[in-house]
């Protein structure tokens, strides 16, 4: 009997040695990089009707043609740039320690985002600001939760340099590094016509793979030219509130990405009348200020169901709570937006619960089972 336990103890530490040996291992030598013998197509977008002309959300009438063109990280997609910039998206050998990968804090199943509030980088360092969903960013050019980056090939070198991030400080020390990695050579001369591996490749094929991530696949989007027949009840309530007058939620999260229509002043398409940021009186002090006095940019709320926790600190858990700070919690600060008061304080939309539960209904038909499937899109490294 005695003999028994020991055995078995015996075989439990052994186990546990193995499992914590292939995590310290950190999956590199037992991963593989599995791509399909053809590759797949990143260049083709099949926008439902309506898509398109509806970016705008009717705040303007020049926005794009159907051809999707005008917006500035609207990029030349080839399908074979942006399969490798889907095997970076996903290698920990992007970091100084081969520990963290961009999916690492932006994962599939999620929408891209990450559920905690903040993100363990380089180091199990700890990121400031909750992990923003990346569907849709081929429409944004007001990246980051401050706004402070507009293209897309800009933005990708900075959580590689970010000492919290990736720590790769030195990016001569990345294309040095990734040139001496088997596959890499292959994947950049199938993208580019030579092995070479420089920073600008580096940098436009994850843009590539990023504007790539096009979510268009919603319940909202099939309804659309339905007239919202399929939706149930509960949901078109939400809807109805959503671009009512009294929630005015469609006012900053406007037209088919749900999101503010970009403020680039060198974008044809940014707008007097509404701004990409906004202050929603979060906290009558902010501890981060965001662009300015609190004001973040005004997220796409594509995938919202899947991206919790909510806002740049990641505060609330779950979409209930961002209502009720919409219905109740809206904190009085100087720059608040002028959307979130009535007669100059801080609104109390005075909803029931079932507007409330519809307004939630209504979030949760905006999930893109196909973006968040694709095999496209998903971690190309098998163990
Ligand atoms: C350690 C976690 C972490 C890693 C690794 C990471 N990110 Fe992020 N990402 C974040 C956080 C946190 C934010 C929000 C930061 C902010 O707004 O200041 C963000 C924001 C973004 C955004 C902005 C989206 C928008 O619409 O504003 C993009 C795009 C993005 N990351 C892409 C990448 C890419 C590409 C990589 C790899 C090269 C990467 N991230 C690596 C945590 C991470
Ligand atoms: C004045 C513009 C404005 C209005 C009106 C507005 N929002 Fe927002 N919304 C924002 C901004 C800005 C943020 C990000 C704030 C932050 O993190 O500090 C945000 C964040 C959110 C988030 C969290 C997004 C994420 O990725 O974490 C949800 C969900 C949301 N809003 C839903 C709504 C709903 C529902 C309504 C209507 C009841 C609404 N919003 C009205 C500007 C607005």
């Amino acid at each position: 009997m005695k003999k028994t336990i020991l055995v078995a103890a015996a075989l439990l530490i052994s186990l546990g040695a193995i499992v914590s040996c292939t995590k310290s291992n950190d999956n590199i030598i037992q991963r593989s990089l599995q791509l399909p013998e053809q590759d797949y197509d990143y260049q083709t977008t099949n926008y439902p009707s309506g898509f398109l002309e509806n970016l705008g959300g009717g705040f303007c009438d020049f926005c794009p043609t159907p051809n999707g063109s005008g917006f500035i990280n609207d990029l030349p997609i080839n399908n074979a740039t942006a399969t490798l910039g889907r095997v970076l998206f996903y290698d920990p050998q992007m970091s100084l320690n081969n520990s963290v990968a961009c999916a690492s804090c932006h994962h599939q199943t999620t929408g891209f985002a990450d559920p905690v509030a903040h993100s363990v980088g380089f180091g199990g360092r700890i990121t400031p600001r909750n992990s923003s969903s990346i569907a849709n960013v081929r429409f944004s050019s007001n990246l980051f939760w401050d706004s402070r980056v507009s293209l897309v090939t800009d933005l990708v070198s900075q959580p590689l340099q970010n000492h919290i991030e990736m720590g790769m400080e030195s990016l001569d020390n990345l294309t040095n590094k990734l040139s001496k990695v088997e596959y890499y050579p292959e994947l950049f001369q199938n993208a580019y016509g030579s092995p070479d591996v420089t920073q600008d490749r580096i940098r436009d094929a994850v843009a590539q793979f990023l504007t790539s991530m096009v979510s268009c696949d919603t319940k909202y989007d099939h309804e659309l030219p339905n007239n919202f027949a399929g939706f149930t009840p509960l949901e078109n309530i939400g809807r109805e509130l959503f671009f009512s007058n009294k929630a005015k939620c469609s006012q900053c999260h406007a037209g088919s990405n749900f999101k503010a229509p970009d403020n680039d002043p060198n974008s044809p398409y940014s707008l007097p009348t509404i701004k990409g940021t906004a202050n929603i009186g979060l906290d009558i002090v902010y501890a981060d200020n965001g662009k300015e006095d609190g004001q973040f940019k005004i997220p796409t709320l594509r995938n919202i169901a899947l991206t919790a926790p909510y806002m740049h600190d990641g505060r609330f858990e779950t979409l209930e709570e961002v209502v009720e700070h919409y219905n109740s919690g809206v904190k009085a600060h100087t720059r608040l937006d002028d959307k979130l008061k009535t007669n100059g304080t801080p609104q109390h939309l005075n909803l029931n619960d079932v507007e409330k539960m519809a307004l939630v209904a209504f979030l949760n038909t905006l999930t893109d089972q196909t973006m968040i499937t694709d095999p496209k899109f998903a971690n190309p490294f098998k163990q």
